[in-house]
């Protein structure tokens, strides 16, 4: 008998449950006796022993389904070493349950942070198993994670119904788009959606080059301007300053995000009247599209291989099309950001997008 947990961990994504069906569907279909358990609310549940024993039922009908039957929650690494409000040593505890419930493995499916924490649980001994979940598209060792091409449908949607209301008032519209450290969603989201400016946090902008860009359409006759700005766009300016001296000058800063900080500066300097969009959580929220329910249930199916074969302390990921198991020691602490001098932001700027650089 085989006895795997299940547990979602962080910011939630579209194609969450999907993974999950992928790899209960495979042990039941590869190994008949195994046993699942669904630990609720992510590294919580594994601390404070909430879990539930699933049946193969529990796994028909979610292929479909957002969010994650489970629960889930943030617990930042950084606290994970440090003892919760009543002195409890969270490591402990939670190998603790791990060892209670006599588990042979772990599947955690998990952004960054999360990573990180299987790592850390992988070095405590735990036989663990990680799948790159998340809409930023970020995790280290991965080309692709589930959740980022739902997100950017989504993301996409929003631009294109922009536009129409964008043209017909003759405004200049800014859709902010998730993503604090890393901006592949914007990148994806704002060529699809065909936008004029697209802000990233690996391109730190210069507010001259984005009115420039707005200013160059406006002569030629374009009654409209889109710009996708990452959650995480930052000036050239402020991206020159320390983490310690930028806190400083947020301290009194008015505006509620970026995006409003760009629009109010865009209004000052053109007079065009300037609209904000942001489609924040929606974006995470929904049915997985095609493409993520491909990739999930394959993610699923590799890492229930992995299981087989009793191979653990790594993430599956994506490497070109082909499914590769990648230590979760090289996973853990870094981050995929998008390269300035890659070709997709090339590409871009041959099409005329500026960003703002
Ligand atoms: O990591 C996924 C993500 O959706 C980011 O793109 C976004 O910045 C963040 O989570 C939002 O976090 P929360 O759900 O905690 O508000």
């Amino acid at each position: 008998m085989k006895r795997v947990a299940f547990l979602t961990s962080g910011g939630d994504c579209q194609a969450l449950n999907a993974t999950m069906r992928g790899v209960a569907k495979t042990l039941y279909e590869t190994d008949e006796d195994v046993e699942i358990i669904g630990i609720l609310e992510g590294y919580k549940g594994l601390m404070y022993e909430k879990y539930v024993k699933m049946k193969p039922s529990d796994f028909s009908g979610i292929l479909t389904e957002g969010g994650t039957i489970l629960g889930s929650s943030r617990q930042p690494f950084k606290q994970m070493r440090k003892p919760d409000e009543n002195g409890m040593d969270k490591v402990l505890a939670m190998k603790n349950t791990y060892q209670k419930l006599k588990l042979d493995c772990l599947v955690i499916l998990g952004g960054n942070g999360t990573q990180k924490t299987a790592n850390l649980l992988s070095e405590e001994g735990l036989n663990v198993v990680g799948l790159p979940k998340t809409i930023d598209n970020d995790i280290w060792g991965t080309d692709m994670t589930f959740g980022f091409q739902s997100a950017v449908d989504i993301a996409t949607d929003c631009i294109d119904r922009i536009h129409t209301t964008a043209y017909s008032h003759g405004r200049v519209f800014i859709v902010e788009v998730m993503g604090h450290k890393v901006g592949w969603l914007t990148l994806h989201a704002g060529i699809a959606g065909g936008a004029d400016v697209i802000l990233l946090p690996e391109i730190p902008y210069d507010i001259d080059s984005v009115i420039g860009a707005i200013e160059r359409r406006t002569e030629a006759g374009k009654r409209f301007s889109i710009l996708a700005v990452a959650e995480g766009a930052i000036s050239k300016e402020d991206a020159a300053l320390s983490k310690k001296e930028l806190k400083e000058k947020l301290k009194n800063n008015p505006y509620p995000s970026v995006s409003y900080k760009i629009g109010a500066e865009i209004q000052e300097r053109t007079g065009q009247e300037i609209r904000i969009t942001v489609p924040g959580h929606t974006q995470r929220g929904g049915s997985p599209c095609a493409y993520d329910r491909v990739i999930s249930s394959r993610l699923g199916a590799a890492a229930a291989r992995l299981i087989k074969k009793e191979k653990y302390g790594y993430m599956v990921g994506f490497k070109g099309d082909e499914i590769v198991p990648v230590p979760l020691s090289e996973v853990a602490g870094k981050l995929k950001m998008v390269d300035p001098n890659s070709s997709i932001i090339k590409e871009a700027k041959n099409l005329g997008i500026c960003f703002g650089d």
